[in-house]
């Protein structure tokens, strides 16, 4: 949702012509819109708890463009017959993506998740994706995919993008080995990591304590970073499995490059977007 709302406020105002989300603030519920509305309006409330919100909306705007830029243009540079949008959320990539025509996507995500997608993303026009509801802690891909009609033959883009700091080493490489063995030659893997620092965790925590301050819990409390990686623990892992990394860069360079804000310079720093391929 926070992510969601990050591109909502971000949509015409940061990086115009190289980001647009226009599906954002559809897919968001209504009561998730004020403070993208007021962040747009550039209107920062005098009360506290919906400063918070604010800020947080803000600093989510801020962060999130420059890695859906990364993704969308290594997305657009490879063309495939189908993508897979691994931990899609409230990913609007489906119906906002024209260069997407006649690729067939497939959107993974817990079955909880994906109940409030379709039920918001009716209101967007377009076909919307097959939806394969796999819980990666649980369920495996390589038995979800098949029955969704992915077909491994045939090259696939995959976008794994702010799920692998949410799952264990151990759920992040039987993912990786389902997607290797389904990922034919030609196929594109683009994955969003974060890589170990404690100024960034600091910050998750600074963000708790914020939210606490309001009466509520951090949107974070129930969903602690689990894995982090080194560009080269990342390389290692990608080449293992039979890719090769094609690019690696920070958010930070990439927001320099955009000329969008760096105000959170540290946790632009911290993660990254991996391309690599078969
Ligand atoms: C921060 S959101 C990112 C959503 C989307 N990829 C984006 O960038 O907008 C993390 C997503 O990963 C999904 N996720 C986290 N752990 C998961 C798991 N064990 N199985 C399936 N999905 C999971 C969540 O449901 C959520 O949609």
């Amino acid at each position: 949702m926070l992510v969601c709302q990050g591109r909502a406020a971000a949509d015409g105002r940061l990086a115009p012509g190289r980001f647009a989300d226009p599906t954002a603030m559809t897919l968001l519920d209504p009561a998730d819109r004020e403070p993208v509305r007021r962040v747009r309006d550039e209107a920062p409330p005098g009360a506290w708890k919906e400063r918070v919100d604010y800020e947080t909306v803000r600093a989510s705007a801020e962060l999130i463009v420059p890695r859906t830029v990364a993704i969308d243009d290594a997305v657009r540079a490879h063309p495939a017959p189908q993508l897979v949008i691994l931990g899609a959320g409230l990913d609007g990539r489906a119906w906002r993506m024209p260069e997407l025509a006649g690729t067939a996507v497939f959107e993974v995500d817990r079955p909880g998740t994906q109940r409030e997608k379709r039920e918001r993303a009716a209101a967007l026009e377009g076909p919307p994706p097959v939806y394969v509801p796999v819980d990666f802690g649980r369920d495996r891909l390589r038995e979800a995919l098949p029955a969704a009609g992915h077909r491994p033959g045939t090259p696939t883009t995959w976008v794994w993008e702010g799920v692998v700091a949410y799952l264990t080493e151990a759920q992040v490489r039987s993912t990786l080995a389902d997607v290797a063995d389904r990922s034919a030659p030609g196929s594109r893997l683009i994955v969003n990591y974060q890589v170990p620092a404690v100024s960034t965790g600091l910050g998750r925590a600074v963000a708790r304590l914020m939210a606490a301050s309001t009466g509520r819990r951090s949107v974070w409390a129930r969903e602690p970073w689990r894995s982090t990686w080194t560009p080269a623990s990342m390389a290692a892992l990608l080449t293992g499995h039979g890719f090769t990394v094609a690019a690696d860069e920070d958010h930070l360079t990439a927001a320099r490059a955009l000329g969008t804000p760096t105000r959170h310079a540290r946790s632009l720093r911290h993660g990254r977007v991996a391309v690599a391929d078969r």
